[in-house]
């Protein structure tokens, strides 16, 4: 009803030329943003192919849209094209992350765009995990690929290291979710002073790139250097997933790092899949030098002592 300030509105034209898009809408939170968006853009009679990692926001707005739902192997192209194939008279959306924050990996963007172009579906990622650390100056991975999704959302809490969100796309698109995103028009917006934050932020990601190449070199060393120590890293860039297995030893190892001071937790099913427990570390571009070394030695005594 009231309460959009010219913060809002710097705010989210700053987002919208960040992911080079013509608009874009605040929402107190990703959450709030991805619940809000899918529920207000889909409907009973359309079809949502969801990525089976897909962020449970995701999951629930999807579910809340009332939209059929098929939810496809992880990355899996061809299986999203044969959904696709499957739709009926209603509309289609295929939704994604560009960088899944368990499993540091990334759809094939191209590929999906063009599946989507083939068949008048609509694309949604969301760059939460991407933006201000991959892609051309932190612009994320849409921007890397050469990729319009129809729908993109980013989100201010992890590399801006403020709170809030943010959903950008065609001028219509911003208009109907400022009406109908419920998650938007029935819940008090950000507040004037994170606005701020967030677009400071942003605006020092995108200005001091040295903080985006520290993050990413932090992350090259990191996973150079635990490889060789033999453990299980799965895919690529500042999130290093490493893969114990079992849920018992996953809690048992990020214990005994949390007393030798390193902060890391476990990520066990259902956030992952069976089998596949890990612990998640995240480099950032506040580590130093000693920090990795830190990190390495301590890791290396433990996976000599028999924990890893
Ligand atoms: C991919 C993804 N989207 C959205 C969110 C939700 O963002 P927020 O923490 O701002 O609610 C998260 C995690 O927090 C996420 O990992």
């Amino acid at each position: 009803v009231s309460g959009e300030r010219p913060e809002h509105r710097v705010l989210e034209q700053a987002a919208a030329e960040l992911v080079r898009m013509p608009a874009a809408i605040a929402f107190t939170s990703g959450y709030a943003a991805n619940l809000g968006t899918l529920a207000a853009l889909a409907g009973p009679e359309d079809l949502i192919v969801s990525d089976e990692l897909n962020h449970a926001s995701l999951i629930d707005g999807a579910r809340l849209s009332r939209a059929r739902v098929i939810v496809m192997p992880h990355l899996d192209v061809r299986s999203v094209k044969r959904a696709l194939g499957e739709r009926g008279s209603g509309r289609a959306f295929v939704v994604t992350e560009s960088y899944f924050s368990m499993d540091a990996d990334s759809p094939d963007l191209r590929e999906l765009r063009e599946a989507c172009d083939s068949t008048g579906a609509a694309l949604v990622v969301d760059e939460a995990h991407a933006l201000g650390v991959l892609g051309p100056a932190g612009r994320g991975l849409c921007a890397d690929a050469d990729v319009a999704p129809d729908v993109l959302i980013g989100t201010f809490g992890k590399a801006f290291g403020a709170s809030g969100a943010f959903v950008a796309g065609c001028p219509s698109l911003i208009a109907w979710l400022w009406n109908r995103a419920r998650t938007f028009v029935f819940s008090t917006g950000l507040s004037p002073a994170l606005a701020v934050a967030a677009h400071c932020n942003m605006q020092a990601a995108f200005d001091e790139p040295h903080r985006r190449n520290r993050a990413l070199a932090v992350a090259a060393t990191l996973r150079n250097a635990l490889t060789k120590l033999g453990l299980r890293l799965q895919g690529y860039g500042h999130i290093i997933p490493w893969i114990v297995g079992d849920p018992g030893d996953a809690m048992r190892l990020a214990e005994d790092l949390r007393g030798r001071g390193i902060q890391v937790r476990a990520i066990r099913p259902p956030s992952v899949r069976a089998g596949t427990a890990r612990l998640r570390l995240t480099a950032t571009a506040q580590h130093t030098a000693t920090d990795m070394e830190r990190l390495i030695n301590t890791v290396a005594c433990v996976v000599k002592s028999g924990l890893g």
